[in-house]
């Protein structure tokens, strides 16, 4: 078979790893690792920029960002109690699609999960700094060198605290989280309660000022309701990381499913309150494009307490989102080491657990970018990235009902080509929804990975050095 449609075959659980991390997740946890990674910046800051790009019509793109999200989360609940792999999408990829979209798909995910934790180190630094400089520390460690300072310290300070407890053990670091994911889930509600009462139909109007597709405006910005929708993807998705933990579920079969389509749906419907409570307190106008929009819209009602409460939840529960994806992360690039991809030494696992070096590695790679580069907009390079595979996952749900139709499904979805084609359809019209510069710093980056797959890659794979190919 050629290199590069070579695919992996589908193990039952449990197989192919000599070293496998041990199971210590059951879904009450998972729920929570769900919630936690998708309940971060994204709601507390991109509502600003939402309005600003599609004004209170902002809700039609929360729906569509869910609708499209809630697809791709039964593909991913299906995908991943059939296939319990660590790997996640780039493992289906492997075993549905072959080598070289898996290989695309593991570069994509790489934008996906390292520029989430970057971004959101950074965002954290942002609520944290304050707090420092207040407490003397040095202003030029705040920035990277790019907004005239030396190195983001409190960014790689947060990604070293959340790496250590990584390192700690998979069940510890899911039993701070779950407690963090409560605080956020009791601010939003803290939100939505306080402004309820200042609700009036008319800041709905004009509803839709930027019209409905993606055009660029006299100023440059890209506006309208898919161009919100695109961005406001950022704040969906996070279910995703659940399916890397497969590998330590206790019940595969039975724990993913519940906790992908258990997380999206509980914060779809917290998203969809924040939403409509937000722009019906004030005029969309007060709040566009703040970079603490919430905190912004209480104290216009007089909460000035509650958005105190807002901006501390931020600094404290903001890093479930940083566990969430570095653990991801790291799961995902000890799949790709097990394929020969990565060098096999690093996807040992330590006494307690956990894949030790793989997680320095991907915390030392994230805290550079983090700490040092111009990160602060690549929120968008990042939804690119998850908006292939995303894409792939729904190509691989259908590929794989056709090719393996007798394999065990124990979460078998229904209306599997609406799903399916949903999931594609919904996340290439969000693909080209997205800025322009950021298409082509997707394509620069996966032409990168293709010429490091035909050099390197595919002379690497361990499916191909052993002949295992299915
Ligand atoms: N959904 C995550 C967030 O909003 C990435 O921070």
């Amino acid at each position: 078979m050629n290199n590069w449609t070579r695919r992996k075959p589908i193990l039952p659980p449990g197989e192919g790893s000599a070293d496998a991390l041990p199971p210590s997740l059951s879904w009450p946890q998972l729920m929570a690792m769900g919630v936690g990674a998708i309940i971060g910046t994204g709601i507390l800051t991109l509502i600003g920029v939402g309005v600003d790009r599609a004004g209170p019509a902002v809700l039609i793109s929360f729906a569509i960002a869910g609708a499209v999200c809630a697809c791709a989360a039964l593909a991913y609940a299906e995908l991943s109690a059939m296939m319990p792999a660590a790997g996640s999408a780039y493992s289906y990829s492997y075993a549905g699609l072959g080598e070289a979209f898996a290989w695309i798909v593991g570069w994509s995910l790489i934008l996906e999960y390292s520029l989430v934790v970057s971004t959101v180190a950074v965002g954290w630094s942002g609520y944290a700094s304050p707090l420092l400089m207040s407490v003397g520390f040095p202003e030029a460690l705040t920035h990277g060198p790019e907004l005239g300072g030396l190195i983001n310290l409190p960014a790689v300070g947060i990604i070293a605290v959340v790496a250590g407890l990584l390192l700690l053990g998979t069940r510890e670091s899911a039993r701070i989280n779950s407690v963090l994911v409560v605080v956020k889930i009791v601010t939003l509600l803290l939100f939505v309660g306080y402004t309820l009462p200042h609700f009036d139909a008319a800041n709905f109007e004009p509803f839709m000022p930027f019209g409905y597709t993606a055009q660029v405006g006299s100023d440059g910005v890209q506006r309208g309701v898919m161009a919100a929708a695109a961005i406001i993807f950022f704040a969906f998705y996070g279910f995703d990381a659940i399916s890397t933990a497969a590998e330590e579920t206790k019940r595969p079969a039975r724990d993913l499913p519940i906790a992908i389509i258990g997380s999206m749906t509980v914060c779809t419907l917290i998203y969809m309150l924040v939403a409509a409570t937000a722009v019906g307190a004030i005029s969309f106008t007060r709040f566009a494009d703040s970079p603490e929009p919430l905190a912004l819209i209480l104290r216009s009602i007089g909460q000035g307490g509650i958005a105190q409460i807002v901006a501390t939840t931020a600094v404290v529960a903001l890093p479930t989102v940083l566990l969430a994806f570095l653990y991801g992360q790291s799961r995902i690039f000890l799949a790709m080491a097990r394929d020969g991809f990565l060098p096999q030494r690093l996807a040992r696992i330590s006494a307690r657990g956990t894949p030790t070096r793989i997680t320095l590695l991907t915390a030392a790679i994230v805290a550079v970018l983090a700490g040092l580069l111009p990160i602060g907009k690549v929120a968008a390079l990042a939804n690119a990235g998850t908006l292939i595979a995303f894409t792939a996952v729904g190509l691989c749900l259908l590929v794989l009902r056709r090719r393996a139709p007798d394999i065990p499904r124990p979460f078998r979805i229904r209306a599997v080509w609406l799903v399916g084609l949903g999931t594609i359809g919904g996340c290439f019209y969000l693909f080209l929804s997205l800025p322009a510069e950021t298409l082509l710093w997707c394509l620069v980056w996966n032409l990168i990975g293709l010429g490091l797959y035909s050099a390197y890659g595919q002379r690497r794979s361990a499916v191909g050095r052993l002949g295992i190919d299915a």
